[in-house]
């Protein structure tokens, strides 16, 4: 749990709500959250999705784990709790955008169901929708894809009987028990997959 050292704050509330800001942009501000193994194929699948919002003229944006721990979390590594602080922020990050009106579209492998379901509860709490899809690929699909060669490190490393904490070689990925939509990424191309998330999303986003 996150230490809470902020103290004497007040929540201030100005006159724009957030319907001001949504009936500006013409759609409700909402969250979609991407899980799954690295070489999954999250992050392709995101940008494709806003791609389609953006040429459907919705406001989209991707918040991708490997650009933000460029910036915001470069300062985290991979750790549990660093993973989990990187998904707490990440999740107040993309609560934010969505309460400004915005499609945030957030790609992280984010393991931990724990600090997945925090994040769906604080987007609740809010009453902001909370989209989890998770992109269920094999691990020897990913493994066999490695595209940052990150698998082959992680194997090198466990070998050597060091071990590099990596997801799904050294470290748990725990699937979601009741995503909201499944992804088999290993049998549809990025596109299709895009295609069949806009299809859910109509009945979810209005
Ligand atoms: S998360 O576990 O905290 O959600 P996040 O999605 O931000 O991870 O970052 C994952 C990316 O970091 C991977 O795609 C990979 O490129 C890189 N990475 C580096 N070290 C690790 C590691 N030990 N485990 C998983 N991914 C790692």
């Amino acid at each position: 749990m996150t230490e809470i050292r902020a103290t004497n704050i007040t929540w201030h509330e100005g006159p724009v709500k957030r319907e001001n800001r949504e009936s500006l942009l013409g759609q409700r501000g909402a969250t979609i959250w991407f899980t799954g193994l690295s070489g999954s194929g999250k992050s392709t699948i995101a940008f494709t999705l806003e791609h389609a919002l953006i040429e459907q003229g919705r406001l989209a944006y991707v918040l991708d784990g490997d650009n933000v721990r460029h910036g915001l979390n470069k300062n985290l590594g991979f750790s549990a709790p660093d993973r989990a602080e990187n998904i707490r922020r990440i999740g107040e990050v993309a609560k934010l955008f969505a309460d400004a009106g915005t499609i945030a579209i957030a790609s992280f492998i984010s393991p931990y169901r724990q600090d997945r379901g925090r994040v769906r509860e604080m987007h609740q709490q809010a009453g902001l929708p909370f989209i989890e899809i998770y992109v269920d690929v094999p691990i020897d699909v990913c493994e066999s894809r490695d595209p940052k060669g990150l698998y082959m490190k992680a194997r090198c490393a466990l070998a050597a009987g060091k071990g590099m904490g990596f997801t799904g070689v050294d470290d748990p990925y725990e699937a979601p028990n009741a995503p909201d939509l499944v992804v088999a990424n290993d049998r549809v191309t990025p596109q299709e997959a895009a295609i069949q998330i806009m299809a859910y999303l109509q009945t979810r986003l209005v």
